[in-house]
């Protein structure tokens, strides 16, 4: 089965579902491909959930990973070089509170190995990842990683072979899991007592506040807000002990879970009182969710055809997943924007994939000079702004599409 619609909420296992937003079908974000798999292309429903008892938002249209992912995995995370100051300021956070000299750190999702690079010299590390590719680059920066999914089993063996962890954490992966109560089992095997699990995913506040609806696609299973990710580890004795929102990825939030001591630090309750007035926690909250999201859309539809109409020539810039899911809902085509390019050399050369937009080296923008280009990486707007001045000299200019629609 290559998709399924399940009818129940990952973390409170009620049925009290509503829809909020329903952005069409869309193929998976991370198959960019080339020109003779354009028939071969599959579309899925992307629409999001409402649970009305835990009030988890999630996906409940589940794409089997052999559809999400045809190959070699697309995402590096250290293409992004604002993505690996995060991660260095984020492992200093959990070596001063967290971490003692000779500690084990297990990394669930662990990519070219990002966070996992910065404790090399002090602790002992393993990454988990599953895309082959992808835990090689890891290899080779001397990260000892393992394949394959993280599930209780695999928890088992390491604690036999690695000892318990003090840290374990998993980065824009823990949002990406259907069965998180095997995660979650998994990673109470895995701790220490007095250790901590600590994970960073997009931020339900910042995706309804800022309209990010581009963050969603099929591998973001869970748009994660504190209220339901209490329940979730109430129900395995463990409790969320601290939250942090951290500007990354358009807005994140930094969860420590522990096993149950009743050490809960007050941004806690803080948090939960903000989502709380924020409406987070009622259905009436996304009732204009939809019709919000569709505005940005024509907005943006708008600027572009208009520019086109004009004669002037539209790129884009960066290729990453959540510019997949713009474009596919934009329905923009190489007719709109000619070329949009990218620093990972695994995606130049092949197709966006649904709106089939060839994806080109930066090296591009050295020589040529578009009138326009539509910042589908707005998340690192300030370093890119910063990093193309020079462009920008010569003319270009940038459509910053979110958190509002913008000429820069
Ligand atoms: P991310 O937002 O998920 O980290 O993905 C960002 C994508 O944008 C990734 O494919 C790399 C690309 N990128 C560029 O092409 N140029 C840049 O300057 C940056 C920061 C990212
Ligand atoms: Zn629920």
């Amino acid at each position: 089965m290559s998709h399924v619609h399940k009818n129940s909420c990952r973390v409170c296992k009620g049925m009290d579902l509503t829809r909020i937003l329903s952005l069409g079908e869309h193929p998976p974000v991370d198959n960019f491909i080339d020109v003779e798999h354009i028939n071969d292309e599959k579309r899925y429903p992307l629409d999001v959930y409402f649970c009305g008892t835990c009030n988890l938002v999630q996906l409940l249209d589940v794409v089997a990973e052999e559809k999400l992912f045809h190959g070699d995995y697309a995402y590096f995370s250290s293409a992004s070089k604002p993505l690996v100051d995060h991660f260095r300021s984020y492992a200093d956070d959990l070596q001063k509170e967290n971490l003692t000299e000779g500690d084990l750190v297990v990394d669930i999702g662990s990519n070219d190995g990002i966070l996992l690079q910065n404790f090399l010299e002090k602790y002992h590390v393993l990454g988990i990842e599953p895309s082959g590719n992808v835990a090689e680059a890891a290899r080779k920066k001397g990260i000892e990683t393992t394949d394959g999914f993280f599930t209780v089993e695999m928890a088992k063996k390491i604690v036999e072979t690695h000892g318990k962890a003090k840290v374990v954490s998993a980065n824009n992966v823990f949002a990406h899991i259907d069965n998180l109560d095997e995660i979650v089992r998994g990673v109470q095997e895995l701790l220490t007592d007095d250790g901590v699990f600590v994970s960073e995913s997009h931020y339900l506040l910042d995706l309804v506040e800022k309209l990010e609806f581009d963050t969603v696609y099929h591998e973001h299973l869970c748009y994660y807000s504190v209220k339901p990710l209490q329940r979730l580890f109430e129900r395995f004795d463990m409790e969320v002990s601290d939250v942090r929102r951290v500007d990354v990825h358009g807005g994140s939030i930094r969860v420590y879970a522990r096993k149950k001591s009743g050490a809960v630090a007050l941004s806690v309750q803080e948090l939960l009182t903000l989502e709380a007035n924020a409406g987070l926690h009622t259905l009436e909250r996304f009732d204009s969710f939809q019709k919000d999201v569709e505005a940005v859309r024509d907005t943006l539809v708008t600027l572009v055809r208009r520019f086109r109409a004009e004669g002037k020539v539209v790129t884009a810039y960066g290729a990453p997943a959540k510019g997949n899911t713009l474009l596919n809902f934009c329905e923009f085509t190489a007719d709109d924007l000619k070329y949009v390019t990218d620093t990972t050399s695994y995606k130049i050369g092949l197709l966006t994939p649904g709106s089939h937009i060839p994806v080109v080296s930066p090296d591009i923008l050295r020589t040529e000079t578009p009138d326009y280009i539509l910042l589908l990486a707005w998340n690192y707007r300030d370093f890119i702004l910063e990093k193309e001045k020079e462009l920008r000299e010569r003319g270009a200019q940038f459509i910053i599409p979110i958190p509002n629609v913008e000429i820069v």
